[in-house]
């Protein structure tokens, strides 16, 4: 079966929806309220109470001095407990509005429940306020977007579920991803395990106890906090029918060594990211590209798969614009989300700001320029917003998963070799242009091979329903998340038909 020309209607989108939006002052007063709870993550399984495996306290990338909560990981005993009831339920006989019914029920719990969310997205994963509340408007949208969705594709032909998937998500969104992967693979009748990142389990428990509160059992839906140990356990197990993964390229790429290397075969589909690049020329309206140029490298410190890396700057215009980066740079307030007029918060931890600034020592050779970082940040996991510039010879960047620029200069007769270079990474995520000319426009998106193209704007913030999001060749080895291809991706011998 194919997905039909008729998709859900695009009501979905909560960021829309002013009623969302928490009333900054009562925000303030509940945040200080909810900052001094301790929350547990602890397994949460079909039957029996969880092992205390091994426990650790959570703190703040913000002030890695405050305790924010404590973490029972997931022992191996938990681990057999939960693939062990995660055996055939009624779930996938259940008709499609009643599992749309569930899911939406849920967002309407995340909707009500959204200051402890947003909280918790801040205190737990250093997002600005901002950022926290768009993140919390994207769970919601995943929740209505694949209700809606399914109940217009399967009202008269249910397909058959995969069985037992296990959902692997990020730290980066910790609420958005992990929420977007299990309603996508319920909705079409699979049970779940959810692995959240070793680094943000605080939010993704609060988020599974909204499933639960809504109707959805613990039979269907488990939760199992733990670091990649947990993980291997999980896929590599045989009641585990499929996988959902959104992480690191390297990791994807282990997974799927070990699935093969232990003689399975199940579905993985990973969504992992890419070395995203920004071609400027000269037609472009320069304020507006410099704009678009900070949000999508800076904002949320430079931590999503989306995120701008290299800038592409022609020739001609290049020094002025560079200026100009710098000048909007050094206007960025860098410091902790709790002061809501900060703009960058901190990476999400210390490891990653040590593997961060080692990686920018590795460019001392270039000319680099990085913004002041005010003293309050030296009690958090804080990189100072970075402009790389790279000559001509310089080889194309690894990506840093961080609030680093690289800049090149090219003339316009070089292109093609432009787009060369962008596509010998085998990797295209995100790919924006700045550009007056169509020709230019047209020549890059017929040739670039990204997943999402953006023009004459930022190149984050894809929304759930209007923008589905995904990348080529090693960047995504299934459907565009957010879009009418994914829920059949979770659904057996489907053939999810999108073309890249
Ligand atoms: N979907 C996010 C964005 O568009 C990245 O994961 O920025």
């Amino acid at each position: 079966a194919k997905p039909h020309k008729l998709f859900a209607p695009r009501n979905n989108t909560a960021c829309l929806d002013v009623s969302h939006t928490p009333d900054l002052k009562h925000f303030q007063e509940k945040h200080a309220e909810f900052a001094h709870h301790s929350i547990i993550a602890m397994p949460m399984i079909g039957h029996g109470l969880p092992e205390l495996y091994k426990h650790r306290t959570a703190q703040n990338p913000a002030d890695t001095r405050l305790n924010i909560g404590l973490i029972n990981e997931a022992g191996l005993a938990d681990i057999e407990k939960a693939l062990s009831c995660a055996a055939h339920t009624q779930w996938e006989r259940n008709c499609i509005n009643h599992r749309a019914q569930l899911l939406e029920k849920t967002a309407d719990i995340f909707a009500a429940r959204r200051v402890e969310l947003i909280s918790t997205l801040m205190s737990e994963a250093g997002k600005s306020f901002t950022n926290a509340q768009n993140e919390m408007h994207e769970a919601i949208d995943f929740c209505r977007y694949y209700a809606q969705e399914a109940q217009i594709q399967w009202q008269h032909d249910l397909p058959e579920p995969i069985g037992v998937i296990v959902t692997i998500s990020p730290w980066n969104f910790p609420l958005a991803i992990f929420v977007g992967q299990i309603a996508c693979a319920l909705i079409a009748g699979n049970r779940v395990i959810a692995k959240p990142a070793e680094e943000t389990p605080l939010i993704a428990m609060l988020a599974t106890r909204c499933f639960y509160e809504a109707g959805i059992s613990r039979q269907i839906l488990q939760f199992i906090p733990g670091g990649s140990a947990a993980g291997a356990a999980l896929v590599l197990d045989r009641r585990c029918d499929g996988v959902l993964f959104t992480g690191s390229h390297a990791s994807a790429v282990k997974i799927a060594t070990e699935i093969n290397q232990s003689g399975q075969t199940k579905p993985l589909i990973s969504e992992t990211s890419s070395v995203n690049c920004m071609v400027v020329d000269s037609t472009a309206h320069i304020d507006h590209a410099c704009k678009d140029v900070i949000s999508s490298a800076f904002d949320s410190a430079g931590q999503r798969c989306s995120a701008l890396r290299v800038l592409y700057l022609q020739e001609e215009i290049a020094t002025n614009t560079v200026a100009r980066i710098k000048q909007a740079m050094a206007e960025l307030n860098i410091g902790n989300p709790v002061q809501l007029a900060n703009d960058i918060g901190p990476v999400i931890s210390s490891a990653a700001q040590r593997k961060i600034k080692t990686a920018i020592e590795q460019y001392h050779h270039c000319p680099i320029y990085q913004t002041h970082l005010p003293p309050e940040t030296h009690h958090g996991s804080y990189i100072a917003p970075t402009l790389i510039e790279l000559d001509d010879e310089a080889a194309f960047p690894d990506e840093i998963f961080g609030p680093v620029l690289f800049i090149k200069r090219f003339k316009i007769q070089q292109l093609k070799q432009v787009v060369q270079q962008i596509n010998q990474q085998q990797s295209g995520l995100t790919l924006s242009i700045h550009s007056r000319l169509r020709a230019t426009q047209d020549y890059i998106v017929q040739h670039a091979r990204v997943g999402n193209f953006y023009i004459n704007r930022n190149q984050i913030g894809a929304i759930v329903g209007c923008q589905p999001f995904g990348g080529t060749g090693k960047a995504g080895s299934g459907p565009k998340v957010g879009g009418p291809w994914s829920i059949w991706a979770c659904c057996k011998n489907a053939d999810p038909c999108e073309p890249h």
